[in-house]
């Protein structure tokens, strides 16, 4: 049988407005999700991404508030064009694209987190094995290695 994927879910604090969901995320998690809180979707630093994928994760999902209503004005706008910059390099060095998924919640959106990792869930049981990235370089870089 298939390992489970493993996911990381970089969620903001404000985004879950029913208290049972942001219950099931705070503690009924599958042990395969790795939950990382936030303020703002604005604060997750790529670099925490990056530790993420470097850990062994084979999805990211990072789930906020909707465009309009970002406790922050457009934290979350910055995110998503600070995220799409990073997600190129991410795909260029091997991590695809399709392993990282914005998913911005509202109001009536109840019930909905879990459908959305469920869905993400199926989505990368279904690809082959993340490859390690190509951080680096085999072969010696000029005076370098010299
Ligand atoms: Fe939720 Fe900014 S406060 S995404």
């Amino acid at each position: 049988m298939k390992a489970k994927p493993k996911i990381a879910l970089f969620q903001c604090q404000w985004c879950l407005y029913s208290e049972s969901d942001q219950y099931w995320v705070d503690h009924k998690l599958p042990p395969s999700i790795h939950l990382t809180k936030t303020s703002c979707t604005g604060r997750i630093n790529p670099l925490y991404i990056l530790n993420a994928i470097q850990g062994g994760v084979d999805g990211v999902m990072i789930s906020g508030c909707l465009p309009e209503k970002c406790h922050f004005k457009e934290g979350n706008l910055n995110a998503l064009r600070q995220h799409d910059a990073f997600v190129n390099l991410l795909d260029y060095i091997g991590f695809e694209r399709d392993r990282i998924r914005f998913v911005w919640l509202d109001l009536q959106d109840r019930g909905r987190i879990q459908q959305e990792l469920s869905a993400f869930e199926a989505f990368l049981a279904d690809l082959p094995p993340s490859k390690p990235l190509a951080t680096r370089v085999s072969a010696s870089i000029g005076g370098v290695n010299d």
